[in-house]
């Protein structure tokens, strides 16, 4: 496997994540978001599981988003029940934006990470109701649709030092309280363990910082205000993440 490499097309252009919640029959989308895959600042670096996200995301429009549910998620799930599969759960679609429209390129059977860091946080309606009427199968009996804020929010992923390729572990985390403490500012914790009664690093990606405000920019000016107060050794962080959300 990785021995021989098969190029169908090259597609260039923004990516952005939809979360479907699957009934089996239909669909409803969450908020999107955009991830930030490369480690560095403007895109530079090797590949992680994802840098920092941002929601809303001005491309991506209700009519852009309808036309996804329609043109890709709905022919899906009826794809997969043809072949006796009753999806129900979420759908991630990782999509890009080239200039020729809107492609499809990966699906994963669960929420995205960063981008729930700040799908979720926007969500006004009842997460619980909507994934129990997913399960019963009967999204449009059940739930009502998924609501959102007016707001923004943006989540910046910390690292360890060495990571994506050897993340180095075991480093003390210090500023946890004083960042979590900023209003509108959730701090997730992803690799962080207790040793001797201290906070220490444990994965690649420790954490998530996520902001909420108003709008974009005030969202992001609140997660990067408590990533500064954060720190461990070696700890790596975009400085860039929501800069210019794609419009
Ligand atoms: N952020 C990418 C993923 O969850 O797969």
């Amino acid at each position: 496997a990785g021995r021989t490499l098969v190029i169908e097309e090259g597609l260039t252009g923004p990516e952005l994540s939809v979360l479907a919640i699957c009934d089996g029959h239909d669909a409803v989308a969450l908020a999107p978001a955009q991830d930030f895959k490369r480690l560095g600042d403007g895109d530079a670096g090797p590949n992680t599981g994802g840098m920092g996200a941002y929601s809303p995301v001005p491309l991506a429009t209700s009519a852009a988003v309808n036309d996804l549910m329609d043109t890709a998620v709905r022919p899906t799930l009826a794809a997969l029940r043809a072949r006796g599969i009753d999806y129900r759960g979420v759908l991630y679609c990782g999509l890009m934006y080239t200039p020729t429209g809107p492609r499809v390129l990966e699906y994963n059977v669960r929420f995205g990470d960063p981008e729930t860091q700040v799908v979720l946080p926007r969500l006004t309606s009842d997460l619980g109701a909507l994934l129990a009427a997913a399960a019963a199968g009967d999204l449009a009996g059940r739930a009502d649709r998924p609501t959102f804020d007016d707001g923004a929010a943006v989540t910046v992923v910390c690292a360890s030092e060495n990571y994506p390729t050897a993340p180095r572990t075991g480093d003390p985390i210090q500023g946890l309280a004083d960042a979590s403490a900023i209003d509108g500012v959730s701090v997730f914790a992803a690799g962080v363990g207790v040793q001797d009664g201290c906070l220490v690093t444990t994965g690649g990606r420790v954490l998530t910082v996520t902001g909420q405000g108003p709008t974009v920019s005030e969202a992001r000016r609140r997660a990067y205000e408590a990533v500064s107060m954060i720190s461990w050794p070696g700890m790596q962080y975009r400085t860039d993440i929501a800069a210019d959300p794609a419009g």
